[in-house]
């Protein structure tokens, strides 16, 4: 496995002509890596020839008072678990090699980035779009993979993709959970001992509204309880709870096929975000 910190050391390794037919399936990483990243990598390696995987605490993506300084980072311990996982190409730039001068073209994410954690995390998901297309620029990848975990993420991403023509696909992966229930995450680590054993009521909450809707409960109802659960079991403060078309990520209507029931939980040293898709159509009874 070759570890490249540059965009050109990059860029030469991957030229078109060097990887000839081969394709490049892409997984971006902010590092701290778990196997939920190691899920996208299983994915990627199975599916392309030349797998590249980023680690890159993008600044961009934090606002004001977020986690940037502290987010949980150990880059030997990444490149360990990546060259196990079967990656070939690591890149690691640093914040000058991926921001070398103070540009101020922005990238809007629209509709999808006002809901859910857009709405609390101002200018969060323009920061996800900029150091993407940056990514994609300089990745060229054919294939890039994305985890359901983060939905709303991967939701605007595949928009990004599609309005602007973007030679990648957008490959989804399923959330990698504990035997508990608890959605992987970096940000697991920051819990308290009291505040994980409680973690896993975000999942077993929206596990119930799920049932909840598919036996044909009114969203409103469902959204409040899976809030008063979660108010009830845990010590963390809620963000929101919420259902909603997916991916339009919308209002649901009577023609939405598909509806994310997520939720953002605050513990003191750590946010989780979880969520759970539910098929409406399928769950429609026959009209015959
Ligand atoms: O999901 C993440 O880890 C990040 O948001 C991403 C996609 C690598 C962009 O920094």
């Amino acid at each position: 496995m070759k570890i490249v910190n540059s965009i050109e050391q990059l860029r030469k390794l991957l030229n078109r002509q060097v990887r000839q037919r081969q394709t490049v399936g892409f997984v971006p990483t902010m590092g701290f890596l778990h196997e939920g990243h190691l899920a996208l990598v299983k994915k990627a390696r199975e599916e392309n020839e030349i797998v590249v995987m980023s680690i890159f605490v993008n600044p961009t993506q934090f606002g004001p008072g977020e986690d940037y300084a502290t987010y949980p980072r150990n880059e030997q311990r990444d490149a360990a678990l990546a060259a196990e996982a079967g990656v070939d190409i690591v890149f690691m730039p640093d914040k000058d090699e991926m921001y070398p001068r103070v540009g101020d073209i922005q990238i809007f994410p629209g509709k999808q980035a006002e809901v859910l954690c857009g709405a609390s995390r101002s200018g969060h998901f323009d920061g996800v779009l900029k150091v993407i297309l940056k990514l994609f620029n300089i990745v060229d990848p054919d294939r890039s993979y994305f985890g359901m975990k983060d939905a709303q993420q991967l939701a605007i991403i595949e928009t990004f993709v599609e309005d602007f023509n973007f030679r990648t696909t957008i490959e989804r992966v399923p959330t990698v959970r504990e035997k508990d229930g608890l959605a992987k995450s970096s940000r697991n680590v920051r819990l308290s001992p009291k505040e994980r054993s409680e973690a896993p009521v975000l999942y077993e909450a929206l596990q119930l509204g799920k049932k909840q809707l598919e036996q044909g409960k009114e969203a409103s109802v469902v959204e409040h309880e899976v809030a008063q659960l979660i108010e009830n079991k845990t010590s963390g403060a809620i963000d929101y709870v919420a259902l909603l078309a997916y991916p339009s990520l919308q209002p649901l209507t009577a023609d939405s096929e598909e509806a994310i029931l997520a939720c953002a939980v605050n513990f003191e040293k750590a946010r989780l975000i979880d969520n759970v898709i539910v098929k409406l159509k399928d769950e429609l009874p026959c009209s015959e």
